[in-house]
């Protein structure tokens, strides 16, 4: 069996990131099968394009027969599993595409490569892989003194979101546990960097504050987030990939919690640093907004087991990360212009307005 692996949802945020981080390896083969919702973007993988070790295939993760004819005709080795609705408020306006996608779509993904992997002579079947990429946001909201979620945290998940990604999980283990799959499971917290679709807090508030637009700081900005960059949560996925142990969940995450106004406060004073905007501070941009129905308080990941098992530790620190974020976005200014054109000018006159 040939290196190729078959990532869903590979052209949005984290999977285009993990896709060509994987690509430098010579001997990777990958096909991106994605449906394109207003969050994929092939701009993401320009650089790729041509490649011969990458293929690409729009389609549904619902549509079980182009699933189906993806995996007879590539013979995947591994599946990674990015594509879901990932974004809390649009959960809450409309949790329907939420159900569609990560719940449905996940449950005919895994039926389809249920058989497919069925059908695999051995040592092939023993060597496949099916890993689902998911978030703590499934753990629900901690506590100031709370310790942070670990493998064993029950699951609580509180938006239409963290519900349907806690269901696709739950879905997970049984396919393992009932028909011996091999799965992997990861949680991992919230991740920044290059390509995120800016209705996110940190491009959101890059781009505002770039333009001299308001910063929106929901509630009274104290909700904390752990936060890690995308790179590390790539290398982490891939060391789950080869080294992880079917069945087993790994949590991942950069031991960076930070209040939400602190992010704020950071872009802020960075802008003003690299891209000084004539006299004026970018902090007095920022706005206090109405709160997100049921926002939870704080999440925090204990990243123990995978730092312990797999040897893996994020190579960014904050600050690193966050310098080279913001620069991305000053630097890609035809991206931006691209992704925020039509649809995106509609969600954000929706979202903030009133
Ligand atoms: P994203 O919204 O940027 O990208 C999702 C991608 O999936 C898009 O390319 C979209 O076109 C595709 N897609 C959506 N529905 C599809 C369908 N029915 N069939 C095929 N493709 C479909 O998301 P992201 O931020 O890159 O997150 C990727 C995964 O990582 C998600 O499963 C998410 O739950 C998880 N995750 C994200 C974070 C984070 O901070 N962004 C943290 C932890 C876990
Ligand atoms: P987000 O990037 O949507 O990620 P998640 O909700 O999955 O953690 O939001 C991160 C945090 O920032 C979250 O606490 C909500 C807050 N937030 C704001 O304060 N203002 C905003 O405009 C957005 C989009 C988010």
């Amino acid at each position: 069996m040939h290196n190729l692996i078959v990532v869903t949802g590979g052209a949005g945020f984290i999977g285009s990131n993990f896709i060509l981080q994987r690509m430098r390896d010579e001997s990777a083969s990958i096909v991106n099968f994605d449906k394109l919702t207003y969050a994929g973007n092939p701009h993401n993988l320009e650089s790729i394009a041509d490649n011969p070790r990458y293929h690409f295939v729009q389609g549904d993760i619902i549509d079980r027969e182009l699933v189906r004819k993806t995996l007879a005709r590539h013979q995947p080795r591994a599946i990674v599993h990015f594509a879901a609705e990932s974004h809390v408020d649009r959960s809450i306006r409309g949790p329907e595409d939420f159900i569609h996608t990560n719940v449905n779509g996940t449950f005919a993904l895994l039926e389809e490569v249920r058989a497919y992997w069925s059908s695999l002579g051995e040592p092939d079947r023993a060597r496949f892989r099916f890993l689902h990429v998911s978030t703590d946001e499934v753990y629900g909201s901690l506590g100031p003194n709370d310790p942070p979620f670990s493998e064993t945290t029950a699951y609580a998940p509180n938006s239409p979101y963290a519900a349907s990604k806690a269901a696709s999980d739950h879905l997970v283990r049984a396919y393992h546990h009932t028909y011996g799959l091999p799965t992997l499971t990861t949680n991992c917290s919230n991740n920044y960097g290059p390509f995120q679709f800016p209705e996110k807090l940190m491009p959101l508030l890059i781009l505002n504050a770039q333009q001299g637009k308001p910063l929106p700081v929901y509630g009274d900005g104290k909700n904390v987030r752990d936060w890690l960059y995308v790179e590390d949560h790539c290398e982490a996925i891939a060391a789950v990939l080869a080294q992880g142990k079917p069945g087993e969940t790994y949590n991942i995450g950069g031991s960076n919690e930070k209040p939400n106004i602190e992010i704020v406060y950071r872009i802020c004073d960075l802008l003003d640093e690299i891209s000084p905007a004539k006299g004026v501070s970018r902090r007095e941009l920022i706005t206090f907004v109405k709160d997100r129905p049921g926002h939870d308080r704080r999440y925090a990941i204990d990243a123990r087991k995978i730092e312990r098992e797999l040897q893996w530790k994020p190579k960014e620190t904050f600050d690193t990360g966050l310098r080279k974020t913001v620069r991305w976005y000053l630097e890609n200014e035809a991206w931006v212009r691209d992704v925020t054109s039509g649809s995106y000018r509609e969600w954000i006159a929706t979202h903030y307005s009133g």
